[in-house]
């Protein structure tokens, strides 16, 4: 057991996207399912063990049977819910649509920028309603240090696979279902988007409102619908890739969760979004 103060010490939070919907290359230790003010999360979490014995907690984003459309996800009541357990970093996978030809279906990156086209449609702050006015710091919407320490980890957890590692991307997340027309696909590249999809946002959002550590590794399934002579994008050309990307996670968190845990409890990696509420709630007159 790595963990020194006791059998829950779950510093680890991984939300699986579209394909991915456990961890089951991992040793099943339990599941929880907590209420929060929120509400419940989109699935009951997987307290999971590593090799080594690191733990890690575990939520399918879409619902273990994929029932939650990106726009009805639950955000708030599964950050919440990752939060009462003492999470401090998520590490969040998504299927996205690849908008530059240089990132291939079945490419892995990480972003570190975010166009939001789904602002004002989803509940994206835990403020919203109370009577606490906040603004959080959102320029850097990654949290910069994990995914500093996420680079070299995961790059080398794909090493033998055909696999490409891409950083210092856009995502553009859009609201859905519906994929992009053939003109807006062409507009956010002109914008500088590199990546499309339709859930890192408010997920991202509420993690820094909740202080966690956040960094989106992004699985490519397609080419949206920018390409010429090319057909634009459907589900089942998503389904296609998403097999394979979801047992490449698997893999890839299986080797990088040790890391992780041993750095938050260390601190550094995760200095940056912890406390920083402090600095964005407005004071009263
Ligand atoms: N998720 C996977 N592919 C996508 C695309 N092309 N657009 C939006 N979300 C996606």
């Amino acid at each position: 057991q790595r963990c020194a103060h006791n059998a829950w010490t779950v510093l680890v939070g991984v939300i699986g996207g579209s394909g991915l919907y456990n961890l089951d290359n991992l040793t099943l230790i339990k599941q929880v399912n907590p209420d929060t003010p929120w509400g419940k999360p989109s699935s009951p979490i997987t307290i999971a063990k590593a090799p080594g014995g690191t733990l890690v907690a575990f939520l399918a984003r879409h619902g273990v049977g994929h029932t939650f459309p990106p726009s009805a996800v639950p955000a708030r009541a599964n950050i919440a819910a990752f939060k009462s357990l003492g999470v401090r970093l998520i590490v969040a996978f998504s299927a996205v649509g690849s908008l530059r030809e240089e990132i291939k279906p079945g490419d892995f990156v990480l972003p570190d920028q975010i166009i939001d086209r789904t602002k004002g449609v989803r509940p994206a702050s835990f403020f919203e309603g109370t009577s606490i006015v906040a603004h959080a710091q959102f320029g850097d919407p990654f949290a910069n240090k994990l995914v500093a320490f996420l680079e070299g980890r995961v790059r080398s957890a794909l090493e033998g696979r055909d696999v490409a590692l891409h950083t210092g991307k856009t995502i553009v997340c859009m609201e859905g279902p519906q994929f992009s027309t053939r003109a807006e696909s062409k507009m956010y590249r002109a914008w500088g988007g590199d990546l499309i999809n339709m859930s890192v946002l408010p997920e991202a959002k509420l993690a820094r409102e909740a202080e966690i550590s956040y960094a989106l590794i992004a699985t490519a399934t397609d080419y949206d619908s920018w390409r010429e002579n090319s057909e634009s994008v459907t589900a089942s050309e998503v389904f296609k890739t998403l097999k394979t990307n979801a047992e490449t996670s698997r893999h890839v968190t299986e080797l990088i969760v040790a890391d992780l845990h041993d750095a938050a409890e260390n601190g550094d990696i995760i200095s940056e979004e912890a406390g920083s509420m402090k600095f964005s709630i407005m004071p009263r007159s």
